[in-house]
């Protein structure tokens, strides 16, 4: 028969355990909740977001909180681009991008210029340019006072974004008719030139599709040959629920990272709604506006849909960590699903979900299940 001094002592070890257990999992449930993102991928790679004019000047306390805990990198959504700061040939627009630099060194974050050189969202009258000996001075002008102007405070520029065709052609822009195939090389070297050491990209989408992986790849070499200075490549990752498909992101991946340079995550958002060329035979010019079909979630997102989201993520994350030593960074395009240019593109108006944190700026199922693989 046990003795009362040993059933005593059983009795108190058996409520400690119980009181550490209780403990322990309290403490668990701590650090899961103050886990942010970017303290889960700390050890594999930079977390970015692309943030918009209100989030630059801080306007709202709950996004600056947001994007002050959960990322380690920003990016400019359109605060950088040639028609905001440089609208005119002789007037340059710093007032914003100034803020956004500051913002980004405030919080001891990687910074990453958008972009240098891109046929979209140019000053009017970058395409009224008409000769060779103009465009090189307006360029030279444009990449040296810009560069220069945040050389030590910006840390990754996409120089050239976008500069492909589908078929990894060179797309026709006002870049490639007055100047030809050499506009790139001339790009990266003013870059180059006027900082140093900041990290030079290559930035486009849809680099999964194997004729525009192999017209990346072709332009990388080219710059690389011709001795300029292309420390990565930005694959846009404006992906949908069903594709690309984990082979085809992990297969361009490794693909540029055998070019010795490293892979970047640029602009990644996952669309959970039908878009037109989704639809057999649908004109991508019809006009979709208003339709219930291809605006399925005015109100909300259905649970159904929210875990496919979550495992999308999960799966692209999953690989995203097999090859951390390929990948920089990986930067969501927006904070909230309210900030998302999905929700006016393709079609103009509808209601999308393609990031991490809802409308309410909560963190969603998917923001649960990335962090999880940490765990
Ligand atoms: O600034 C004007 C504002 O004054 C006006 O009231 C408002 C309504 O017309 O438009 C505002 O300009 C909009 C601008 O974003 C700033 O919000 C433009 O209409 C709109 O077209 C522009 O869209 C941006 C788009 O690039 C332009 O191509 C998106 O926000 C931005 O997310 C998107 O980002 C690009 C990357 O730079 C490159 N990769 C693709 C990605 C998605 O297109």
């Amino acid at each position: 028969m046990m003795n009362k001094i040993a059933k005593l002592s059983l009795i108190t070890f058996s409520v400690c355990c119980f009181l550490s257990c209780n403990e322990n999992k309290a403490k668990q449930e701590t650090t899961k909740e103050t886990t942010t993102l970017k303290d889960a991928f700390k050890d594999n790679f930079q977390i970015g977001v692309a943030i918009n004019q209100h989030q630059i000047n801080e306007s709202d306390t709950t996004s600056a909180k947001l994007i002050a805990n959960e990322f380690s990198s920003l990016s400019p959504e359109n605060n950088l681009k040639w028609m905001y700061i440089h609208p005119q040939p002789d007037v340059f627009n710093f007032e914003q991008p100034d803020k956004y630099v500051a913002l980004g060194n405030k919080h001891n974050m990687q910074v990453v210029g958008h972009t240098l050189v891109w046929h979209s969202q140019l000053g009017e009258w970058v395409n009224q340019i008409k000769d060779s000996t103009e465009m090189i001075a307006h360029l030279e002008n444009h990449i040296n006072t810009i560069v220069s102007r945040y050389k030590g405070k910006i840390d990754d520029w996409d120089v050239v974004n976008e500069a492909l065709n589908e078929d990894g052609t060179l797309r026709e822009s006002i870049f490639l008719e007055i100047l030809g195939e050499g506009y790139l090389e001339r790009a990266y070297k003013l870059a180059a030139k006027a900082d140093p050491d900041a990290a030079l990209a290559y930035n486009d989408y849809n680099l999964t599709k194997p004729e525009k992986r192999e017209g990346a790849i072709r332009l990388v070499k080219q710059l690389q040959a011709a001795g300029a200075k292309i420390d990565g490549i930005g694959m846009q990752g404006h992906w949908s629920l069903n594709g690309p498909s984990i082979e085809e992101i992990e297969e361009s991946i490794i693909a540029y990272s055998e070019l010795g340079i490293k892979v970047m995550i640029t602009e990644l958002d996952i669309t959970v709604l039908p878009n037109p060329w989704d639809l057999e035979g649908a004109e991508v010019s019809q006009n979709f506006e208003g339709s219930e079909k291809m605006n399925p979630y005015p109100e909300g997102l259905p649970d159904s849909v929210q875990v496919q989201l979550a495992e999308r993520y999960e799966e692209i994350f999953k690989l995203f960590l097999k090859h951390e030593d390929k990948i920089d960074r990986v930067t969501f395009w927006g904070l909230n699903d309210g900030n998302s240019w999905l929700n006016n593109w393709p079609i103009d108006g509808r209601t999308n979900y393609p990031l991490l944190f809802d409308r309410n700026q909560n963190a969603k199922m998917a923001y649960d299940r990335i962090v999880a693989l940490k765990k």
